[in-house]
Protein backbone atom coordinates (compact mmCIF):
# COMPACT_ATOMS: atom_id res chain seq x y z
CA UNK A 1 0.00 0.00 0.00
CA UNK A 2 1.32 3.27 -0.90
CA UNK A 3 0.48 6.81 -1.47
CA UNK A 4 -1.37 10.17 0.47
CA UNK A 5 -4.60 10.37 0.97
CA UNK A 6 -7.78 12.57 2.76
CA UNK A 7 -10.14 11.09 4.89
CA UNK A 8 -13.88 12.45 5.29
CA UNK A 9 -14.34 15.00 7.83
CA UNK A 10 -14.67 13.81 11.96
CA UNK A 11 -17.78 12.87 12.30
CA UNK A 12 -18.13 13.74 15.76
CA UNK A 13 -17.25 17.66 15.25
CA UNK A 14 -19.66 17.01 11.91
CA UNK A 15 -22.77 16.59 14.25
CA UNK A 16 -21.64 19.24 16.38
CA UNK A 17 -21.37 21.72 13.91
CA UNK A 18 -24.36 21.42 12.16
CA UNK A 19 -26.17 21.40 15.64
CA UNK A 20 -24.67 24.83 17.00
CA UNK A 21 -24.79 26.65 14.02
CA UNK A 22 -28.88 25.09 13.53
CA UNK A 23 -28.48 26.98 17.33
CA UNK A 24 -27.16 30.08 16.11
CA UNK A 25 -28.62 33.02 14.69
CA UNK A 26 -27.42 33.84 10.60
CA UNK A 27 -25.98 31.96 8.39
CA UNK A 28 -22.44 30.29 8.92
CA UNK A 29 -20.67 27.61 6.66
CA UNK A 30 -19.63 24.23 7.73
CA UNK A 31 -16.71 23.30 5.56
CA UNK A 32 -15.49 19.79 4.72
CA UNK A 33 -18.31 17.81 6.83
CA UNK A 34 -18.56 14.07 6.57
CA UNK A 35 -21.40 13.32 4.61
CA UNK A 36 -21.95 9.92 5.42
CA UNK A 37 -25.37 8.05 6.89
CA UNK A 38 -24.72 9.28 10.68
CA UNK A 39 -24.36 12.91 9.63
CA UNK A 40 -27.36 13.23 7.11
CA UNK A 41 -29.55 12.37 9.43
CA UNK A 42 -28.16 15.00 11.73
CA UNK A 43 -29.08 17.40 8.97
CA UNK A 44 -32.26 15.91 7.93
CA UNK A 45 -33.29 16.23 11.89
CA UNK A 46 -32.31 19.46 12.32
CA UNK A 47 -34.06 20.56 9.24
CA UNK A 48 -37.25 19.14 10.48
CA UNK A 49 -36.45 21.46 13.65
CA UNK A 50 -36.85 24.28 11.50
CA UNK A 51 -33.20 25.46 10.28
CA UNK A 52 -32.19 25.67 6.80
CA UNK A 53 -29.48 23.34 5.88
CA UNK A 54 -28.49 23.90 2.14
CA UNK A 55 -25.63 21.71 -0.19
CA UNK A 56 -22.54 23.99 -1.49
CA UNK A 57 -20.55 21.45 -3.21
CA UNK A 58 -18.77 19.19 -0.24
CA UNK A 59 -19.92 22.06 2.18
CA UNK A 60 -23.01 22.56 4.35
CA UNK A 61 -24.58 26.28 4.62
CA UNK A 62 -26.98 26.05 7.76
CA UNK A 63 -29.05 29.09 8.35
CA UNK A 64 -29.63 29.01 12.64
CA UNK A 65 -32.92 29.17 14.27
CA UNK A 66 -31.35 31.93 17.13
CA UNK A 67 -32.02 29.11 20.29
CA UNK A 68 -35.63 28.67 19.42
CA UNK A 69 -36.00 25.16 17.58
CA UNK A 70 -39.97 24.87 15.80
CA UNK A 71 -41.30 22.15 16.89
CA UNK A 72 -41.31 18.69 14.14
CA UNK A 73 -44.59 17.46 12.92
CA UNK A 74 -43.33 13.84 12.60
CA UNK A 75 -41.39 11.16 14.61
CA UNK A 76 -37.32 12.33 14.33
CA UNK A 77 -35.57 9.41 13.36
CA UNK A 78 -31.99 9.43 13.78
CA UNK A 79 -30.61 6.52 12.03
CA UNK A 80 -28.16 4.77 13.25
CA UNK A 81 -26.52 7.51 15.10
CA UNK A 82 -25.77 7.29 18.57
CA UNK A 83 -24.40 10.59 19.04
CA UNK A 84 -27.30 12.56 17.43
CA UNK A 85 -29.79 10.69 19.90
CA UNK A 86 -28.45 11.80 22.85
CA UNK A 87 -27.20 15.14 21.64
CA UNK A 88 -31.01 15.98 20.21
CA UNK A 89 -31.45 15.10 24.00
CA UNK A 90 -30.09 17.71 25.70
CA UNK A 91 -30.62 20.33 22.90
CA UNK A 92 -34.15 19.84 23.23
CA UNK A 93 -34.82 19.52 26.76
CA UNK A 94 -34.92 23.19 27.59
CA UNK A 95 -37.00 23.97 24.62
CA UNK A 96 -40.31 25.16 26.36
CA UNK A 97 -43.65 23.71 25.15
CA UNK A 98 -41.65 21.98 22.26
CA UNK A 99 -43.04 18.12 21.68
CA UNK A 100 -40.45 15.82 19.76
CA UNK A 101 -40.07 12.29 19.56
CA UNK A 102 -36.65 10.36 19.00
CA UNK A 103 -36.20 7.03 17.36
CA UNK A 104 -34.06 5.17 15.32
CA UNK A 105 -32.53 1.63 13.61
CA UNK A 106 -32.94 -1.42 15.43
CA UNK A 107 -29.55 -0.75 16.46
CA UNK A 108 -29.65 2.46 18.39
CA UNK A 109 -33.11 1.39 19.51
CA UNK A 110 -31.29 -1.26 21.90
CA UNK A 111 -28.60 1.32 23.21
CA UNK A 112 -28.80 2.64 26.46
CA UNK A 113 -30.50 6.30 26.64
CA UNK A 114 -31.28 6.34 30.70
CA UNK A 115 -27.27 7.86 30.60
CA UNK A 116 -28.42 11.01 29.46
CA UNK A 117 -32.18 10.85 30.34
CA UNK A 118 -31.33 10.72 34.29
CA UNK A 119 -29.15 13.61 34.60
CA UNK A 120 -31.06 15.63 32.14
CA UNK A 121 -34.56 14.83 34.29
CA UNK A 122 -32.91 16.01 37.44
CA UNK A 123 -31.81 19.09 35.73
CA UNK A 124 -36.12 19.62 35.06
CA UNK A 125 -36.31 17.95 31.59
CA UNK A 126 -39.52 15.87 30.76
CA UNK A 127 -38.27 13.12 29.15
CA UNK A 128 -40.42 9.44 28.72
CA UNK A 129 -39.50 6.02 26.44
CA UNK A 130 -39.60 2.66 26.73
CA UNK A 131 -38.27 1.04 29.65
CA UNK A 132 -38.87 3.67 31.89
CA UNK A 133 -36.42 5.86 29.42
CA UNK A 134 -33.53 3.67 29.45
CA UNK A 135 -34.37 2.89 25.45
CA UNK A 136 -35.96 4.76 22.25
CA UNK A 137 -38.40 5.65 20.92
CA UNK A 138 -38.32 8.72 23.46
CA UNK A 139 -40.95 11.46 23.98
CA UNK A 140 -39.67 14.73 24.88
CA UNK A 141 -41.32 18.03 26.28
CA UNK A 142 -39.58 21.19 26.19
CA UNK A 143 -39.11 22.30 29.92
CA UNK A 144 -37.16 25.02 32.15
CA UNK A 145 -34.21 23.36 33.38
CA UNK A 146 -31.98 24.25 36.21
CA UNK A 147 -28.43 23.21 36.36
CA UNK A 148 -26.56 20.35 37.94
CA UNK A 149 -23.79 19.00 39.03
CA UNK A 150 -22.87 15.42 37.79
CA UNK A 151 -19.81 13.25 38.03
CA UNK A 152 -20.15 10.93 34.58
CA UNK A 153 -20.77 7.44 36.31
CA UNK A 154 -19.35 5.90 32.79
CA UNK A 155 -16.91 7.85 30.53
CA UNK A 156 -18.89 9.55 27.63
CA UNK A 157 -18.26 12.56 25.90
CA UNK A 158 -21.79 12.01 24.54
CA UNK A 159 -23.36 12.26 27.89
CA UNK A 160 -21.02 15.08 28.70
CA UNK A 161 -21.71 16.80 25.76
CA UNK A 162 -25.71 16.38 26.10
CA UNK A 163 -25.78 17.96 29.44
CA UNK A 164 -23.85 20.66 28.20
CA UNK A 165 -26.24 21.48 25.63
CA UNK A 166 -28.90 21.64 28.06
CA UNK A 167 -27.05 23.41 30.30
CA UNK A 168 -27.15 26.63 27.52
CA UNK A 169 -30.67 26.68 28.91
CA UNK A 170 -30.41 26.32 32.63
CA UNK A 171 -30.94 28.48 35.43
CA UNK A 172 -27.94 28.65 36.74
CA UNK A 173 -24.34 26.50 36.31
CA UNK A 174 -24.32 23.22 34.52
CA UNK A 175 -20.81 21.07 35.79
CA UNK A 176 -20.11 18.26 34.26
CA UNK A 177 -16.89 15.97 36.27
CA UNK A 178 -14.95 13.40 34.00
CA UNK A 179 -13.12 10.85 35.90
CA UNK A 180 -11.46 10.15 32.65
CA UNK A 181 -11.17 12.25 30.02
CA UNK A 182 -12.99 11.72 26.83
CA UNK A 183 -13.03 13.66 23.61
CA UNK A 184 -13.40 17.42 23.95
CA UNK A 185 -14.58 18.53 20.48
CA UNK A 186 -17.91 20.14 22.39
CA UNK A 187 -15.79 22.43 24.73
CA UNK A 188 -13.90 23.43 21.73
CA UNK A 189 -16.85 24.04 19.45
CA UNK A 190 -18.72 26.01 22.60
CA UNK A 191 -14.87 28.48 22.66
CA UNK A 192 -15.30 28.45 18.95
CA UNK A 193 -18.57 30.31 19.30
CA UNK A 194 -18.27 32.09 22.33
CA UNK A 195 -20.75 30.09 23.92
CA UNK A 196 -20.41 29.70 28.21
CA UNK A 197 -17.27 27.55 29.38
CA UNK A 198 -15.14 26.99 31.94
CA UNK A 199 -12.79 23.95 32.33
CA UNK A 200 -10.46 23.17 35.67
CA UNK A 201 -9.15 20.00 35.87
CA UNK A 202 -11.88 17.37 35.02
CA UNK A 203 -14.95 19.65 35.50
CA UNK A 204 -16.03 21.73 33.14
CA UNK A 205 -19.03 24.25 33.64
CA UNK A 206 -21.49 26.09 31.26
CA UNK A 207 -24.85 28.53 32.08
CA UNK A 208 -27.34 30.13 30.02
CA UNK A 209 -26.58 31.62 26.98
CA UNK A 210 -28.17 34.33 24.52
CA UNK A 211 -28.59 34.56 21.19
CA UNK A 212 -25.44 33.57 19.88
CA UNK A 213 -23.94 34.51 15.88
CA UNK A 214 -23.53 31.67 13.34
CA UNK A 215 -19.52 31.23 12.61
CA UNK A 216 -17.97 29.64 9.70
CA UNK A 217 -16.35 26.15 10.91
CA UNK A 218 -13.75 23.64 9.12
CA UNK A 219 -13.89 20.50 9.77
CA UNK A 220 -10.72 18.52 9.82
CA UNK A 221 -10.40 14.44 8.66
CA UNK A 222 -11.54 11.94 11.11
CA UNK A 223 -8.74 10.24 13.21
CA UNK A 224 -11.21 7.46 13.45
CA UNK A 225 -11.21 6.63 9.76
CA UNK A 226 -7.65 7.35 9.15
CA UNK A 227 -6.76 4.58 11.86
CA UNK A 228 -8.25 2.20 9.32
CA UNK A 229 -5.30 3.40 6.87
CA UNK A 230 -2.52 3.20 9.28
CA UNK A 231 -3.37 -0.10 10.21
CA UNK A 232 -3.34 -1.62 6.34
CA UNK A 233 -0.09 -0.12 5.97
CA UNK A 234 1.62 -1.52 8.87
CA UNK A 235 0.63 -4.83 8.50
CA UNK A 236 1.11 -5.29 4.60
CA UNK A 237 4.97 -5.87 3.84
CA UNK A 238 6.41 -2.67 2.15
CA UNK A 239 3.68 -0.33 3.21
CA UNK A 240 3.91 3.38 2.98
CA UNK A 241 1.08 5.74 3.57
CA UNK A 242 -0.06 9.18 4.75
CA UNK A 243 -3.21 10.62 5.92
CA UNK A 244 -3.48 14.63 5.49
CA UNK A 245 -5.54 16.77 6.76
CA UNK A 246 -6.51 14.84 10.40
CA UNK A 247 -7.15 16.07 13.45
CA UNK A 248 -4.85 14.68 15.83
CA UNK A 249 -6.71 15.77 18.77
CA UNK A 250 -5.15 14.65 21.84
CA UNK A 251 -8.49 13.11 23.47
CA UNK A 252 -8.95 11.12 20.07
CA UNK A 253 -5.46 9.46 19.40
CA UNK A 254 -4.64 7.06 22.33
CA UNK A 255 -4.24 4.55 19.02
CA UNK A 256 -1.05 6.19 18.28
CA UNK A 257 0.47 5.75 21.61
CA UNK A 258 -0.23 1.99 22.01
CA UNK A 259 0.29 1.16 18.11
CA UNK A 260 3.92 2.97 19.20
CA UNK A 261 4.17 0.57 22.10
CA UNK A 262 3.65 -2.53 19.43
CA UNK A 263 6.44 -1.50 17.62
CA UNK A 264 4.95 0.36 14.77
CA UNK A 265 6.92 3.09 12.44
CA UNK A 266 4.50 6.31 12.85
CA UNK A 267 5.53 9.73 12.63
CA UNK A 268 3.15 12.49 12.49
CA UNK A 269 2.85 16.25 12.98
CA UNK A 270 0.56 18.99 13.96
CA UNK A 271 0.36 21.59 11.30
CA UNK A 272 -2.40 24.32 11.57
CA UNK A 273 -5.30 24.63 14.04
CA UNK A 274 -9.23 24.75 12.59
CA UNK A 275 -11.69 25.44 15.03
CA UNK A 276 -9.98 24.68 17.95
CA UNK A 277 -8.50 21.44 16.77
CA UNK A 278 -5.54 20.40 16.30
CA UNK A 279 -4.64 19.52 12.07
CA UNK A 280 -1.76 17.92 10.89
CA UNK A 281 -0.17 14.63 8.51
CA UNK A 282 0.64 11.05 9.64
CA UNK A 283 2.49 8.38 8.15
CA UNK A 284 2.80 4.37 8.72
CA UNK A 285 4.82 2.50 7.01
CA UNK A 286 5.10 -1.44 7.28
CA UNK A 287 6.64 -2.51 10.65
CA UNK A 288 6.91 -6.10 12.46
CA UNK A 289 4.22 -5.56 15.61
CA UNK A 290 4.80 -7.22 19.19
CA UNK A 291 1.85 -7.59 21.55
CA UNK A 292 1.25 -5.33 24.17
CA UNK A 293 -0.78 -5.04 27.45
CA UNK A 294 -3.01 -1.78 26.94
CA UNK A 295 -3.74 0.80 29.37
CA UNK A 296 -6.85 0.57 30.16
CA UNK A 297 -7.22 4.38 30.97
CA UNK A 298 -5.99 5.22 27.28
CA UNK A 299 -9.46 3.36 26.27
CA UNK A 300 -11.98 6.02 26.21
CA UNK A 301 -8.71 8.04 24.09
CA UNK A 302 -9.42 5.32 21.34
CA UNK A 303 -12.79 4.04 21.90
CA UNK A 304 -13.71 3.62 18.42
CA UNK A 305 -10.03 2.72 17.07
CA UNK A 306 -10.24 -0.91 19.34
CA UNK A 307 -11.72 -3.13 16.18
CA UNK A 308 -8.53 -2.27 14.61
CA UNK A 309 -6.50 -2.53 17.18
CA UNK A 310 -7.84 -5.76 17.52
CA UNK A 311 -6.58 -6.09 13.93
CA UNK A 312 -3.03 -5.55 14.80
CA UNK A 313 -3.00 -7.26 17.59
CA UNK A 314 -4.20 -10.47 15.32
CA UNK A 315 -0.83 -9.76 13.11
CA UNK A 316 1.32 -8.59 16.06
CA UNK A 317 4.12 -11.37 17.80
CA UNK A 318 2.80 -12.56 20.94
CA UNK A 319 -0.51 -12.20 22.71
CA UNK A 320 -2.39 -8.46 23.52
CA UNK A 321 -4.45 -7.67 26.16
CA UNK A 322 -6.74 -5.10 26.09
CA UNK A 323 -8.76 -4.00 29.18
CA UNK A 324 -11.66 -1.87 29.99
CA UNK A 325 -14.01 -2.73 26.97
CA UNK A 326 -16.86 -2.61 28.97
CA UNK A 327 -18.41 0.67 27.08
CA UNK A 328 -17.49 -1.69 23.75
CA UNK A 329 -20.84 -3.68 24.36
CA UNK A 330 -23.15 -1.11 24.33
CA UNK A 331 -21.98 0.30 20.77
CA UNK A 332 -23.41 0.26 17.45
CA UNK A 333 -23.16 -3.30 17.69
CA UNK A 334 -21.65 -5.53 20.99
CA UNK A 335 -18.45 -4.86 20.06
CA UNK A 336 -16.11 -7.23 22.17
CA UNK A 337 -17.97 -9.96 20.89
CA UNK A 338 -18.17 -8.79 17.20
CA UNK A 339 -14.55 -8.65 17.13
CA UNK A 340 -13.88 -12.45 19.07
CA UNK A 341 -16.10 -14.18 16.49
CA UNK A 342 -14.92 -12.34 13.41
CA UNK A 343 -10.86 -13.38 14.68
CA UNK A 344 -12.13 -16.51 15.28
CA UNK A 345 -13.31 -16.60 11.65
CA UNK A 346 -10.18 -15.40 10.65
CA UNK A 347 -8.29 -18.38 12.71
CA UNK A 348 -7.01 -16.15 15.21
CA UNK A 349 -7.18 -18.14 19.18
CA UNK A 350 -9.25 -14.57 21.13
CA UNK A 351 -10.33 -15.11 25.00
CA UNK A 352 -13.03 -13.22 25.65
CA UNK A 353 -14.25 -11.34 29.48
CA UNK A 354 -17.26 -9.10 30.13
CA UNK A 355 -14.71 -6.32 29.37
CA UNK A 356 -11.61 -7.38 28.00
CA UNK A 357 -9.82 -9.28 25.07
CA UNK A 358 -6.95 -11.25 24.80
CA UNK A 359 -5.33 -11.90 21.38
CA UNK A 360 -2.83 -14.32 20.69
CA UNK A 361 -1.29 -13.19 17.29
CA UNK A 362 0.71 -14.55 14.31
CA UNK A 363 -1.48 -13.70 11.42
CA UNK A 364 -4.57 -14.48 10.42
CA UNK A 365 -6.35 -17.21 7.36
CA UNK A 366 -8.04 -15.40 4.57
CA UNK A 367 -11.60 -16.31 5.67
CA UNK A 368 -15.41 -14.81 5.75
CA UNK A 369 -16.16 -11.47 8.33
CA UNK A 370 -19.79 -10.29 9.10
CA UNK A 371 -20.06 -6.60 10.29
CA UNK A 372 -23.41 -7.30 12.83
CA UNK A 373 -24.82 -3.60 11.36
CA UNK A 374 -21.39 -1.78 13.00
CA UNK A 375 -19.51 0.11 10.23
CA UNK A 376 -16.44 0.03 12.46
CA UNK A 377 -16.51 -3.02 12.40
CA UNK A 378 -16.78 -3.77 8.59
CA UNK A 379 -13.83 -1.32 8.44
CA UNK A 380 -11.74 -2.97 10.57
CA UNK A 381 -11.79 -6.59 9.72
CA UNK A 382 -11.53 -5.93 6.56
CA UNK A 383 -8.09 -4.29 7.19
CA UNK A 384 -7.48 -7.66 9.57
CA UNK A 385 -7.95 -9.65 6.11
CA UNK A 386 -5.77 -7.83 3.94
CA UNK A 387 -3.03 -9.19 3.47
CA UNK A 388 -4.18 -12.06 2.76
CA UNK A 389 -7.96 -11.85 1.28
CA UNK A 390 -10.91 -11.58 3.21
CA UNK A 391 -14.81 -11.67 1.57
CA UNK A 392 -16.44 -8.83 4.29
CA UNK A 393 -20.27 -9.59 4.20
CA UNK A 394 -22.76 -6.15 4.00
CA UNK A 395 -19.75 -4.02 3.34
CA UNK A 396 -22.25 -1.26 2.69
CA UNK A 397 -22.39 -0.79 6.43
CA UNK A 398 -19.44 1.14 5.84
CA UNK A 399 -21.31 4.06 4.72
CA UNK A 400 -22.30 4.79 7.57
CA UNK A 401 -19.26 6.68 8.69
CA UNK A 402 -17.31 6.85 5.12
CA UNK A 403 -18.67 6.41 2.23
CA UNK A 404 -16.07 5.30 -0.32
CA UNK A 405 -14.06 3.62 2.27
CA UNK A 406 -13.77 0.19 -0.07
CA UNK A 407 -12.89 2.70 -2.92
CA UNK A 408 -9.91 4.65 -0.79
CA UNK A 409 -8.52 1.00 0.31
CA UNK A 410 -8.25 -0.71 -3.21
CA UNK A 411 -6.96 2.77 -4.48
CA UNK A 412 -3.83 2.57 -2.23
CA UNK A 413 -3.42 -1.17 -2.92
CA UNK A 414 -3.50 -0.92 -6.70
CA UNK A 415 -0.68 2.11 -6.49
CA UNK A 416 1.97 -0.08 -4.81
C1 LIG B 1 -18.79 10.11 20.37
C2 LIG B 1 -18.46 9.58 21.60
C3 LIG B 1 -18.16 8.16 21.82
C4 LIG B 1 -17.85 7.45 20.49
C5 LIG B 1 -18.84 7.81 19.41
C6 LIG B 1 -18.83 9.30 19.15
C7 LIG B 1 -19.10 11.55 20.29
O1 LIG B 1 -19.28 7.54 22.40
O2 LIG B 1 -17.81 6.06 20.68
O3 LIG B 1 -18.54 7.12 18.22
O4 LIG B 1 -19.16 12.10 19.17
O5 LIG B 1 -19.27 12.17 21.35
P1 LIG B 1 -19.54 7.56 24.00
O6 LIG B 1 -19.79 8.95 24.44
O7 LIG B 1 -20.75 6.69 24.19
O8 LIG B 1 -18.30 6.96 24.59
Amino acid sequence: MRGRLRVPGDKSVTHRGLMLLALAEGEGRLFYPLKAGDTLSTARVLRALGAEILEEGPHFLVRGRGLRFQEPEDVLDCGNAGTLMRLLLGLLAGQEGLFAVLTGDASLRRRPMGRVVAPLRAMGARVDGREEGERAPLAVRGAPLRGLRYTLPVPSAQVKSALLLAGLFAEEVTEVEEPTPTRDHTERLFRHFGLPLEAEGRKVRTWRTGPFPAKDLVVPGDFSSAAFFLVAALLVPGSEVVVEGVGLNPTRTGLLTVLKAMGADLEWRVLEGEAGEPVGWVRARYSPLMGVSVDPGLIPLMVDEVPVLAAAAAWAEGETYIPGLSELRVKESDRVRAIAENLRALGVEVEEGPDWLRIRGGGVRPGRVRPFHDHRIAMAFAVAGLPVGVEVEEPHWAEISYPGFFQDLLGLCAAS
